[in-house]
């Protein structure tokens, strides 16, 4: 089967992997149709050798669209999905809009791809949740007791304007965008922050984890920090276990994990690092060790490519088992 597919926010970082990435997967597309603000209309992009114009997004974009993957933030996903759905499309959402609405699958091929079927709106999750969560997965069986996240998430996770902060402040500029010096310190708020003394992107992670996992119970705390990486997002993890385990018992689930490698020889200076994840559609775990603070508990580093894996490839991952 082929099909039309749109997407809104082309011009993005997000939109614009997500094109490289159809290409790369080879999806088979009838016809691609790109959409963004006014100010992008009649910008070329290439896709397979051909300069396609991108659009403005209207009310009147998703005639005879089959699926439509929305990288334009929140409010407009808000608003277009409906309309795209009442269109005949199926849509595969990059924002938090829909991520927690019950009848809303939040979808990691790795770990529910089957969760899609007959679904009208498919969610990705944050990027730094898919960066956690595949290995998170691998662990289950062993019981998961308590979850302690810290990320490390590159500028790129805030999009353009992140990637020109961190290139504007490395040349001695002003910050225009984050709350202070990104080329100079990390900065340990990502998004607003809300009651309890948590950021809303701290929340994300928790919360869409335990979805993801159909673990509602499951006790997570989070720290998120922007670091002056221009892209890969990094989360160190701590486990706790309800069984006792073996290292190599960790190590062997993480290696059949699908879409995880370990790479753990530190020794040789070997571990997960932002420049081995980019470009990459796999998610890498290392620095794995026990948790000397916890019983059964175990220690972990995980790195995925937040552009990629992170938003664009889980999407067209989706969208390509849609097609199958
Ligand atoms: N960056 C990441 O690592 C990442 C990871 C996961 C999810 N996401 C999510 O993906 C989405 C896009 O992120 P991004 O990093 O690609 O941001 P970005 O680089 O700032 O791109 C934003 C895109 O939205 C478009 N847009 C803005 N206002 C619009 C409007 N009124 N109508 C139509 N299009 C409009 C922009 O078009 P113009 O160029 O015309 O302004 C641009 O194409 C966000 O929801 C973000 O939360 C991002």
């Amino acid at each position: 089967m082929s099909c039309n597919i749109a997407i809104v926010g082309a011009t993005g970082l997000v939109g614009r992997t997500i094109l490289k990435v159809i290409e790369e997967y080879k999806l088979p597309v009838d016809n691609i149709h790109l959409f963004a603000s006014k100010n992008s209309q009649g910008l070329e992009l290439e896709f397979f050798n051909e300069k396609i114009k991108v659009q403005e997004l209207t009310e009147n974009s998703f005639k005879d669209i089959d699926i439509v993957l929305f990288s334009a933030g929140s409010e407009i996903s808000s608003f277009y999905a409906p309309i795209a759905n009442a269109c005949g499309a199926t849509v595969i959402d990059n924002s938090s809009c829909f991520r927690m609405n019950s009848n809303v699958p939040l979808v990691v091929p790795e770990i529910n791809i089957q969760e899609v079927d007959n679904a009208k709106i498919i969610a990705n999750p944050n990027c730094s949740t898919i960066t956690a969560v595949i290995a998170l997965n691998a662990l289950k069986k062993f019981g998961l007791l308590s979850v302690g996240y810290t990320s490390f998430q590159a500028v790129s996770g805030a999009g353009q304007k992140g990637l020109i902060d961190l290139e504007n402040t490395l040349n001695g500029k002003k910050p225009s965008y984050f709350s202070a010096n990104i080329s100079q310190t990390c900065i340990p708020q990502i998004d607003d922050f809300v009651e309890g003394g948590y950021t809303k992107e701290e929340i994300k992670m928790q919360e869409e984890t335990k979805k993801i996992l159909h673990m509602p119970g499951l006790k997570i705390s989070s720290t998120c920090v922007r670091v002056p990486v221009p892209n890969s997002h990094a989360v160190a993890v701590a486990v706790q276990l309800k069984k006792s385990f073996e290292l190599e018992e960790v190590y062997r689930a993480f290696n059949n994990a699908k879409g995880l490698q370990v790479v753990d020889e530190p020794q040789k200076g070997l571990y997960p690092l932002s420049t081995i994840a980019n470009g990459s559609d796999i998610t890498f775990v290392g620095r794995i060790r026990r948790d000397t603070a916890t019983e059964n508990g175990v220690l972990f580093y995980c790195v995925a490519d937040n552009l990629r894996k992170g938003a664009a490839s889980n999407a067209v991952q989706i969208a390509q088992y849609l097609i199958s």
